[in-house]
């Protein structure tokens, strides 16, 4: 069943404003679903009918297959929470405690359950330093966050966000859409609205681009952002990552289908057509001569000694120097890296409390990694806890793998359910790794 489908959705403001002209829309339970489109198309009328906020002028929408209407109402509000445009519009505590302690205590909630799950949601937000503060005083970033906590703290099935990146940090950002992946992971279904077509390029299962208050196009992301005009007929930008394969392409470097990550856009390089690869000199090299291939420090260098990956030097150079090899022979997949994955206990786990630092200590001296990343909230916490250093915190499995394929050996924290998410990742791709769980 659907958590949310509209048919012929119409929205005519008082002013006579069509906002929505028959909009169709569908989010399964448990998906992902990114709104895409120009300003004024839209997206925020639509959500808010999402919610029963606002009433048709014309179509349907049913949320888990019901009609809204005055007797549901209550209801709905529980299963779909709506996290506004404006943060300003949805703040009104006297402290960011009691902001977000507003929505679980109208659901009739006893006070000692809704305090226990506002720390818990300030926890999972990092924004437990701000409980005190006045929600008004807060910057443009915070604010954002708090508005979203608010909503997640009334636990509802649906999370409709209308544009939840928009003004955060590069952290931010991450950090938000770890929680909702988070979310996603415990069968939330998550909408959310966007003018950043990378983010919903990686992120979403479905995608809507909404023009003028219609439907414009809708599904799978690879099919989306394969389509050549359709992105500008819309009044968007293509990601960044389908620009470059489009460029490469029409030199003959890449092939395949459109690639959606920079791991995917390093899978659809032809590598038959690089018959000379790229190397740094370990010692000084005459052209002609046979050298051994390896990696070090992330980087294929080319040295006189030992044994596995050989090729031939094209120039000659000196030690440092950037050459050319030819002819190569051996696998130099075999020279990647691996992932290990330390599964930390998510939130609903328990979070970082269980966990015995000793055993990660031991643990990380039998790994020895190179290069550590951490996913979601009680991954950070974890690393922050113990004081270690992370290396990898914005696109973890992608920059995890991509860094194991040029040798290094990495480990991942992962919170609860994203640490499977991760292995079949990185299973897909042939990297070795393996599971640790704390
Ligand atoms: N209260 C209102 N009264 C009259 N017209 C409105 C009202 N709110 C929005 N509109 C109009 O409805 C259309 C859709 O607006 P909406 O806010 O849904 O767009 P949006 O896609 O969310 O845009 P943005 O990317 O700027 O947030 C616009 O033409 C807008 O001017
Ligand atoms: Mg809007």
């Amino acid at each position: 069943m659907d958590a949310i489908k509209t048919t012929g959705l119409m929205h005519t403001y008082p002013d006579g404003t069509k906002a929505l002209s028959g909009v169709n829309f569908e989010a399964g339970c448990g998906e992902r679903v990114a709104v895409l489109g120009p300003n004024g198309s839209g997206k925020s009328t639509l959500f808010y009918h999402f919610n029963g906020l606002f009433k048709p002028t014309g179509g349907e929408i049913k949320v888990f297959g019901e009609d809204i209407c005055n007797d549901n109402m209550d209801m709905i509000r529980k299963q779909v929470g709506l996290v506004f445009q404006t943060p300003d519009s949805q703040l009104f505590g006297a402290t960011v405690f009691e902001d977000i302690a507003f929505g679980p205590k109208n659901l009739g909630i006893k006070q000692q359950a809704v305090n226990e799950r506002v720390l818990g949601v300030m926890r999972r937000f990092d924004i437990e330093e701000l409980a005190h503060k006045n929600p008004a005083n807060l910057s443009g970033g915070q604010k954002k966050r708090v508005a979203i906590a608010g909503v997640v703290a009334m636990e509802p099935d649906v999370l409709v966000l209308d544009e939840p990146t928009a003004g955060l940090d590069a952290s931010g950002v991450t950090g938000t859409m770890e929680i909702l992946d988070e979310l996603n992971d415990e069968g939330k279904t998550i909408i959310i609205s966007t003018h950043d077509s990378d983010l919903a390029a990686s992120w979403a299962d479905r995608v809507y681009i909404l023009n003028k208050g219609k439907v414009f196009r809708s599904g799978e992301p690879k099919h989306i952002f394969a389509e050549e005009k359709l992105m500008a007929e819309a009044g968007l930008k293509h990601p960044v990552i389908v620009q470059t394969f489009r460029e490469f392409r029409a030199r003959g470097i890449s092939k395949g289908e459109t690639p959606l990550s920079v791991l995917e856009l390093m899978d659809s390089v032809d590598m038959n057509v690089m018959t000379i690869r790229c190397a740094i000199a370990g010692c000084d090299v005459i052209a002609g001569e046979e050298v051994i291939l390896e990696m070090k420090d992330g980087m294929l260098i080319a040295d006189n000694r030992g044994s596995g990956v050989r090729g031939k030097v094209v120039f000659s150079g000196k030690k440092g120097d950037d050459i050319a090899v030819k002819d190569v022979s051996g696998d130099l997949q075999q020279l990647a890296g691996s992932i290990a994955i330390i599964r930390v206990p998510g939130i609903t786990e328990g979070g970082t409390r269980v966990v015995e630092t000793e055993k990660v200590q031991q643990l990380l001296l039998d790994i020895m990694p190179q290069k550590i990343g951490a996913m979601g909230t009680s991954a950070k916490v974890l690393m922050g806890r113990m004081n270690m250093r992370c290396d990898i915190e914005f696109d973890v499995i992608q920059s995890g793998i991509l860094a194991a394929q040029r040798g290094f050996n990495v480990a991942v924290f992962a919170s609860g359910g994203m640490a499977e998410r991760a292995i079949t990742k990185i299973k897909e791709k042939n990297i070795r790794h393996s599971l640790n769980i704390i």
